[in-house]
């Protein structure tokens, strides 16, 4: 028998994901580049469901979730909110708009990076949090292991240029970048540094819907969690005691 191999323990990402929406919802999820894609073993969840998804240690990409899905005779598999390319297992982004959370697993010194995004738009109100408090938490950085997303409803609070209606109630709310493809509201262009990409009316009606979420591309300093032990818990439609 071989000995003296010392192993480092290096556990999976273990992400436990809930549903606590009215509607279900079908997960997405697509690795970052450079990261060996996720094959789930379902993707639905009805209300009140849970599902794990387990990866490995150093995975990083995003979360979403998906409504109104159904396969077609052809076999593609659309939907009428989050949509990737028409496919059940995605391989790509969801369509805008949809609120996002995105992970970095084992990140710079080991840590693991993450937030809830609102830089594609919002469709679904999501939180995340580590699980049993998570590993490494430094009790006077209020973003280490701390619960990101939101509760609020941001579809009834949408500015009304950036609407999505789906059966005569708002069912996304766009974000300006994608409404717009401007530069101030993208960070491109002449706005493409941090220090030149400002927060706008927009991105503050987010950001008071949603405090805890990147409402824009540079929006880092108020919105990015660390943690480390790589298991956590994502809820859509969170209630107050999920944050
Ligand atoms: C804990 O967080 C505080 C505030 O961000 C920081 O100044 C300090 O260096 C951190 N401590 C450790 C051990 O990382």
């Amino acid at each position: 028998m071989a000995t003296g191999a010392v192993r480092l323990a290096v556990s999976d990402g273990t992400f436990t994901i809930q549903n606590n929406c009215a509607v279900t919802i079908w997960l997405g999820v697509v690795s970052n580049a450079g990261i060996q894609p996720l094959t789930l073993d379902n993707t639905m969840l009805s209300t009140g469901q849970t599902m794990t998804v387990t990866t490995p240690s150093n995975w990083g990409g995003r979360f979403w979730g998906r409504t109104g899905c159904s396969r077609g005779t052809d076999g593609t598999f659309t939907c009428a909110m989050g949509d990737c390319d028409g496919r059940e297992q995605c391989t790509v982004g969801g369509k805008p708009p949809a609120t996002l959370v995105e992970f970095t697993l084992s990140g710079y010194a080991n840590k693991d990076f993450y937030d809830v995004s609102l830089v594609d738009g919002y469709n679904l109100p999501m939180a995340v949090s580590p699980d049993g408090g998570g590993q490494g938490r430094n009790a006077t950085d209020t973003k280490s292991c701390g619960a990101a997303g939101c509760t609020g409803d941001l579809n009834r609070n949408c500015p009304a240029a950036l609407q999505v209606t789906g059966t005569g109630n708002v069912v996304g709310c766009r974000s300006a970048c994608d409404a717009f493809k401007e530069p101030q509201y993208c960070c491109t262009g002449e706005n493409a540094l941090p220090t030149t990409c400002k927060p706008t009316d927009y991105s503050k009606a987010f950001k008071q819907s949603c405090p805890n979420a990147y409402s824009y591309a540079y929006d880092d300093l108020s919105s990015t969690f660390t943690c480390m032990g790589g298991r956590y818990t994502i809820v859509f439609c969170p209630t107050a005691t999920d944050l």
